[in-house]
């Protein structure tokens, strides 16, 4: 998809991977719609795109709202006339042990990770399909996690998210296809934003060379690829593939491996 003057809609633009993201579309001619629920650092960002000579406009929101999301498609479609793409971003983290889990943060962690993605998808699927009538294909970026092909000690919850949001991902994309419609899974390992620093880093990383620590930009780049050019799944790095591939393939040896990437002080492996 040729991205100038493309309508584009963009969860969690108010920091880290959705930022980086919207400031290389904004650089591509892209016409975005900034939603997530700080509206100072969304404003903050449109007024940068724009005084850049981008195009984008700021909706405050929440995913967890059914009425948030169809405000955020409505706005998009009323500013640039329709909508070519969904980039689903929004997202947060938790790491707990099974022992230590609320019933609030693990119901927390799925409303926004996995039922925010259907919510915002769901209210942009009637343009998406109308743009994709007219004979432009139009696209949905899935930013799911290796978190959502490989189980580690403490992100069970978050897994159990992501998890959900490859399956989601992997039937819509065969669902929408033939409406035009092509869907993207975006896989990366951690990345250096607010999300890691909010977590305890010993725990999110542990304590062996599991630590691929990727910038923003290198992800932001890898959407704007897959939103040009779809494919199916797109691991960042690449290499990470081999380890989701054995994970199913053979559990006791992935086993071995995730316990040598992931150490953590005072627990036998
Ligand atoms: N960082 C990592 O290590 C890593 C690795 C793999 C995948 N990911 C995934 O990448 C995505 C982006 O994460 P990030 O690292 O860029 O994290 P981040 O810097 O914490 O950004 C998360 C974004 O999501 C928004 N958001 C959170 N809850 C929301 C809600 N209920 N409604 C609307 N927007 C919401 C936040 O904005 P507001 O607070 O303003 O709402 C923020 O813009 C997430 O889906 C995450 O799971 C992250």
């Amino acid at each position: 998809m040729e991205l100038s003057g493309r309508s584009i809609l963009l969860t969690g633009a108010s920091g880290g991977i959705g930022r980086a993201t919207a400031e290389l579309l904004a650089r591509e001619g892209a016409r975005l719609t900034l939603f997530a629920r700080r509206s100072g650092p969304l404003e903050t960002l449109r007024s940068s795109i724009q005084s850049s000579g981008g195009t984008a406009i700021a909706v405050a929101g929440d995913v967890r709202s059914v009425p948030d999301a169809e405000r955020a498609v409505a706005l998009a479609v009323q500013s640039f006339g329709g909508l070519d793409a969904v980039v689903n971003n929004a997202g947060i983290g938790m790491l707990a042990s099974l022992a230590e889990a609320a019933d609030e943060s693990v119901a927390e962690l799925l409303d926004v990770n996995l039922l925010g993605t259907f919510r915002v998808t769901r209210a942009a699927y009637r343009a998406l399909s109308e743009r994709a009538r007219s004979g432009a294909r139009s696209v949905i970026v899935n930013v799911a996690s290796f978190a959502g092909r490989v189980g580690v000690p403490y992100y069970s919850f978050y897994n159990a998210s992501k998890f959900g949001l490859v399956g989601m991902t992997e039937a819509w994309r065969r669902e929408l296809r033939p409406s035009g419609i092509d869907v993207v899974l975006l896989i990366p390992a951690a990345v250096e934003t607010e999300f890691l620093a909010r977590l305890d880093r010993g725990r999110a990383l542990g304590l062996g060379p599991a630590g691929t620590v990727l910038t923003p930009e290198r992800v932001a780049r890898e959407i704007v690829g897959a939103l040009r050019r779809p494919r199916p799944e797109v691991y960042i790095p690449r290499r990470n593939r081999w380890i989701g591939l054995l994970n199913v393939l053979s559990p006791r040896l992935a086993d071995r491996i995730v316990n040598r990437l992931f150490r953590y002080p005072g627990r036998r492996t």
